[in-house]
This record gives C-alpha cells, sequence and structure tokens, in this order.
C-alpha cells in the first residue's frame, strides 16, 4: 500500500447547541400515544449511533495495524458519532419524558457482539469498503426519515437528521477517498468485498450493537440493500479507475 496524496477526512462544522436552542418538551406537539409509538424507531437510531463507540474500540483493540490514515478516518467518524448521539439523546428524553441521565446509563449498559461480524473485518481495506457500504445505507436511511422526525413536533428535529444525513455522506465519501489513496490495487475485489457485507446485512436478524448492518432490523428490505451496494461498488470502482489512470 502507498500514498502517494495526502489524506485529510473531511468534517463538517454545526452546532447541536444553536440546534436546541430554546426547543423544550412543550414543542413536542405529537400526541402521547404518538411518542409511544415513535419510541422503539427512535431508541434503535439513537443505540446504533452510541454503539459507534462500541466498534470503535473493538476495532482499534484489535491492534490491526491498521495505517495512519485509517486511524485519522476513524477519529473524525468517531467524533462525530458522538454529536450524533448526544443530538438523539437530546430528542429522544424530549419525547419521551425520560430523564437523559437514565437513557445514558441504559446506553452505557449495551455491550457489542462482534463475533459474526469480525468476519467482515479482514484487513483495513475490508473495514472501509464495509463501512463505505454501512454508511451509504445510513444516508438514505436517515432522508427517509426526516418526515417522521419532523412530524414529532419542532422544526429543529428535522434540521438534526439532515445534519446526521450529510455527515453520513460526509464519511462515506472520507471512506471512498481513502479507498482510493490507499487501496486501488484492490479494485476487482471491490465487489466480492460488498455481496460479503451485504449478504450479511440481509442475514442479519438480530442487530447486535456492532453499529454496522444494523438494516434487518430498520426499514430496509434485501432489494434495497443490493441497489445501494450495487451503487456503492461502481461509485468505488469508478473513482480508482480513474486514480490509477493518472
Ligand atoms: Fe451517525
Amino acid at each position: 500500500m502507498s500514498m502517494t496524496t495526502t489524506y485529510v477526512p473531511r468534517q463538517r462544522q454545526w452546532s447541536l447547541e444553536a440546534l436546541f436552542e430554546g426547543v423544550s418538551a412543550a414543542e413536542v406537539t405529537c400526541s402521547k400515544e404518538d411518542a409511544m409509538a415513535a419510541e422503539p424507531r427512535l431508541w434503535l437510531d439513537l443505540a446504533a449511533e452510541w454503539d459507534a463507540r462500541l466498534l470503535q474500540a473493538h476495532i482499534v483493540e484489535g491492534d490491526r495495524g491498521f495505517s495512519q490514515e485509517f486511524h485519522a478516518f476513524l477519529r473524525v467518524w468517531a467524533e462525530d458519532e458522538e454529536r450524533h448521539t448526544e443530538g438523539l439523546l437530546r430528542l429522544y428524553s424530549l419525547v419521551t419524558g425520560e430523564p437523559s441521565d437514565s437513557v445514558r446509563s441504559r446506553l452505557m449498559a449495551r455491550e457489542g457482539d462482534f463475533r459474526a461480524v469480525e468476519s467482515l473485518f479482514d484487513g483495513e481495506f475490508e473495514v472501509l469498503v464495509l463501512l463505505a457500504y454501512d454508511k451509504a445505507m445510513s444516508t438514505a436511511g436517515y432522508g427517509e426519515d426526516i418526515p417522521f422526525y419532523r412530524s414529532l413536533g419542532p422544526a429543529s428535529f428535522g434540521r438534526l437528521l439532515r445534519e446526521l444525513k450529510n455527515d453520513e455522506a460526509m464519511h462515506y465519501r472520507n471512506a471512498v477517498e481513502l479507498l482510493v489513496l490507499a487501496h486501488s490495487d484492490r479494485l476487482a475485489e471491490v465487489p466480492e468485498v460488498v455481496a460479503r457485507a451485504v449478504k450479511f446485512d440481509e442475514a442479519q436478524e438480530e442487530y447486535r450493537a456492532t453499529f454496522v448492518l444494523d438494516h434487518a432490523t430498520d426499514q430496509f428490505d434485501g432489494a434495497r440493500m443490493e441497489r445501494v451496494g450495487a451503487s456503492v461498488v461502481r461509485t468505488i470502482q469508478r473513482r480508482m479507475r480513474r486514480h490509477l489512470d493518472r
């Protein structure tokens, strides 16, 4: 692996404080019943954001010999996911009325089970392809979630989801960028690695707090995963080809 260009992961800037300024439980205008019906979905999104730190610890503790550039990518990603967690935690607490300390302690009790998904973590190339696919799915998912979140009351809920969606798109871009700069020699393997991730995603019945591949429990079916997977393959390979032609 050789790096011919310096890699700097990009990070969007936005403020959680500004977003939630003046927002109180009084602005949550949905009915009690709607709030209760929304709770499982809100928890799933919140918990998945929280689980980013479980995945980060799992990757870092694995002492995998990944590059400095990969760790730079991971740091920016983890920072963003922490902010996503904080935003969704506030939102969850406002909608359900559960105090944020109580929500936080339930999150802290979570443990990731990476035994199954570890088979997709062979090396840096594989992890980046997996994250690219996962990010492409999350970007689509959050985009579709905006009206649901907006329906709970405050306009800032919809805006929060838009920030999350745009951050996920940036993570996708950061992952693709590093794949192109450091792993273009493995262009031919991209379809197979994406296919493994899609297959795992389709087959997984229970999400195990691993951050990645939580879509079977989400709003997606297999056809959707395959479509997103195909688009990820096209994007990565096109950019790699362009890079190799230079
Ligand atoms: Fe996120």
